[in-house]
């Protein structure tokens, strides 16, 4: 199984470029199935999450032609709207067909994603939505099975702001008759990256990036060729490493406008960080000062960006409370960082960390993506060698990021 060795000490420094969202992409694929025309969709991530998300849309029967950063999908000859469990289960993102699915065939078999470790991750919200807007739903040896002459339009109060939820309801109802009003909707920005899409296909839809997203039922959508917005929790990622080894790094074909929540504790730990229109300039002079967070959807700070803070405040001078308000078991990486020599106490949904001089290279394992990028945070931190086990976890979410981390002079290479 592959690892990642990495050598820390050094500060990150040179550009890099932003890729494509892989939390927009899965979706965007996803709204190919609602339409009969060619769709074709660019500054796509290579990540074995898109990998996944085009053979489940084949399985399905939908015509793909894959290029480096893009991919051309023709959805007209669906032969079974069945997203199988053998697919489900490496990601459960997978729900984002149920949707487009029955709004478009009036059917969908869905496995049920299963356990995740950050969390239970129910997807109880999605059903409640396609049951309100007419849907017949019934869970069956592990299936969602789903079905609908036409769905209608209704309105749908969701009693906890859901990213994937919102993208699910919002596409279904595209298609259906009528008005759908979506309260407390997910505010993300990949959500209005999904409906930007969905609008150049000839949806109608208001609202996207607020709380309240109304949907106005057509009877067919159009082709369109998308280009994907660039990733901001990659983007963060980068920002929160160059900070944490001292660094000075700049990002090019940055989200700029989705960044603020992260900059703003960049600055407060003592980054100088510079916005142009597509880039973000920052530099680190001095060891990070210890900045507390509260993970909250967004505007408020990402739960994506939680790992990679907590490693930053590992070395940080002083101490930070750190709590996860979204997902209940998404402190993995703590156990892990401990072994790195980091000084961090777990209360409830609060992690509270001292900060250490210094971190010493040793063996760790990933358990999610986002814990994995911590790890390689604090790798490229520690004094000696650190390695990564279980880099899958990674590859799911970061494009060869060895390779460009690599151009910012870190001593980083995949060994297996
Ligand atoms: C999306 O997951 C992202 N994934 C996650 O990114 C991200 O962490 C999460 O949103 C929150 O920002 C994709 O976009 C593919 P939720 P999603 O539904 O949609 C509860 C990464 O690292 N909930 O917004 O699955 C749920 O349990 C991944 O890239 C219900 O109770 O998350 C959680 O506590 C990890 N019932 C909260 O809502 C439901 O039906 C938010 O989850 C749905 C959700």
């Amino acid at each position: 199984m592959q690892k990642l060795s990495i050598r820390g000490g050094t500060p990150l420094s040179g550009e890099v470029r932003v890729a494509g969202a892989k939390n927009a992409a899965l979706p965007i694929l996803a709204a190919a199935l609602l339409t009969a025309a060619p769709v074709r969709v660019r500054n796509l991530p290579r990540l074995n999450d898109v990998r996944t998300m085009v053979r489940l849309l084949e399985r399905m029967g939908v015509k793909a032609e894959a290029g480096a950063h893009e991919v051309a999908l023709d959805a007209r000859m669906v032969a079974e709207p069945f997203a199988p469990y053998d697919l489900v289960k490496t990601m459960r993102a997978s729900i984002l067909a149920l949707g487009p699915l029955v709004a478009r065939f009036g059917e969908a078999r869905v496995s049920l994603p299963g356990g995740c470790a950050i969390g239970e991750r129910p997807v109880d919200l999605h059903i409640k939505g396609l049951t309100a807007m007419g849907a017949d739903i019934s869970i069956e040896s592990g299936y969602i099975h789903a079905t609908a002459r036409r769905l209608k339009g209704a309105r749908i109060f969701m009693d906890t702001v859901t990213v994937t939820g919102t993208e699910n309801l919002m596409m279904a109802a595209c298609l259906a008759r009528g008005t759908t009003v979506l309260e407390n909707a997910a505010r993300e920005p990949e959500v209005a990256d999904l409906a930007r899409c969905l609008i150049a296909m000839g949806a109608r839809i208001a609202g996207h990036g607020s709380d309240v997203i109304t949907v106005e039922g057509v009877d067919a959508l159009f082709g369109v060729d998308h280009v994907v917005m660039p990733d901001r929790i990659e983007a963060g990622t980068f920002l929160a490493a160059a900070a944490a080894t001292r660094g000075t790094v700049v990002l090019t074909d940055a989200p700029v406008g989705a960044l603020d929540a992260v900059i703003e504790k960049l600055r407060a730990a003592g980054a100088e960080v510079d916005v142009g229109s597509d880039t973000v300039r920052l530099a680190m002079k001095g060891r990070p000062r210890a900045v507390g967070l509260r993970t909250a959807p967004h505007p408020g700070f990402p739960t994506d960006m939680q790992a990679q803070f907590i490693a930053m405040n590992a070395v940080a001078e002083g101490t930070a409370l750190v709590t996860e308000t979204i997902f209940e078991n998404r402190f993995m990486h703590v156990q892990e960082l401990r072994r790195l020599g980091a000084h961090i106490d777990i209360e409830g949904n609060t992690a509270v960390v001292h900060g250490v001089p210094a971190l010493a290279g040793a063996n760790v394992m990933a358990t999610d993506l986002r814990a994995s990028a911590s790890l390689v945070i604090a790798g490229l931190v520690a004094e000696g060698e650190t390695v990564i086990d279980r880099i899958y976890h990674l590859d799911r979410g970061y494009e060869r990021i060895e390779e460009r981390l690599g151009q910012l002079g870190a001593r980083i290479e995949r060994v297996s």
